[in-house]
């Protein structure tokens, strides 16, 4: 199932760690990287011993946006009959945690690549944008809206009306990332992080990632309610049996992941 041409995945215990290798277009998205991207960790996600995705670029780009050269000779029905972008989704559905390890530039469908991550760390060469505006185009990766969730109107606003970029630090102050590492110790940050996760209870880490992701598709109310029935869920777990149980005899829990 490995055998893809413009990413490589590498397993390492329970985590994977995806890189986009298009180097001469500085990861641009075309579609041959979308649909290996989305089959590649559908794949890791139907995998019962993976508990956590990295996804990579180069230190010069995560990805320098959607490929603009595949891109400027569409019509509008070739867009709209091939639904372009739609598998991207399938990616912000996975039910397994993914990290976004970007150094370099997130621009366009780089950034909204990113975004559809659940953890995202930057390096401290990141430059994150939303450039569309200037190729006479608008987000198609969820930018408009994911990023405006994510950093306020104010900064959404600017950035997808001029194009202008954020460096690492504005971005973390900004809430976009939730730390800035020296470029160096990018990659192996994120490993660390992923495998911190994939050793909690996969299903239980699952329904976290759950959770959290509702707070950004519905009111509080509702949200709340979700937490409290999937809170009551984990109790059928024995994962929460043995997690409590290490707690108490002050010992390390393992997981078994059920
Ligand atoms: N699509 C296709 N090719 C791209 C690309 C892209 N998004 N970004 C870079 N490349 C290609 C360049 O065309 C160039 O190829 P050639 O050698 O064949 O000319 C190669 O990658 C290297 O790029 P540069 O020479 O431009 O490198 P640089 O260091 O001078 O500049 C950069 C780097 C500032 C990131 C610049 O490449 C750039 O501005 N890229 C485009 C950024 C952008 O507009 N992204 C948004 C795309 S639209 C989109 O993403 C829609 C959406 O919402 C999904």
């Amino acid at each position: 199932t490995e055998s893809y041409e413009t990413i490589r995945i590498e397993r390492k215990g329970r985590t994977a760690l995806l890189t986009l290798d298009r180097p001469k277009s500085l990861n641009a998205l075309n579609l041959q990287v979308m649909n290996e991207i989305v089959a590649a960790t559908a794949d890791l996600d139907r995998d019962p011993g993976i508990g956590c995705i990295v996804l990579t670029g180069s230190p010069k780009a995560f990805a320098a946006g959607a490929d603009i050269k595949e891109m400027r000779p569409q019509s509008y029905m070739d867009m709209y009959l091939s639904d372009w972008f739609t598998a991207w989704d399938r990616l912000g559905a996975l039910r397994t945690p993914t990290v976004a390890a970007v150094s370099g530039y997130a621009l366009g469908g780089g950034c909204e690549l990113a975004m559809l991550c659940d953890i995202l760390l930057a390096a401290d060469t990141a430059v994150f944008g939303q450039p569309e505006i200037k190729l006479g185009v608008i987000p198609g990766i969820g930018g408009s809206q994911r990023l405006t969730r994510a950093v306020g109107k104010a900064k959404a606003m600017e950035m997808c009306l001029t194009g202008r970029t954020m460096d690492a630090d504005e971005a973390e102050r900004a809430g976009l990332v939730s730390r800035v590492v020296p470029a160096g110790d990018l990659v192996g940050e994120a490993l660390a992080v992923a495998e911190t996760v994939a050793g909690m209870s996969l299903p239980v880490a699952m329904m976290a990632k759950e959770a959290v992701s509702r707070a950004f598709e519905t009111t509080l109310a509702e949200g709340v309610r979700f937490e409290r029935r999937l809170f009551h869920a984990v109790f059928a777990t024995a994962d929460q049996k043995e997690g409590m149980a290490a707690f108490v005899e002050k010992r390390q829990p393992g997981f078994t992941h059920s």
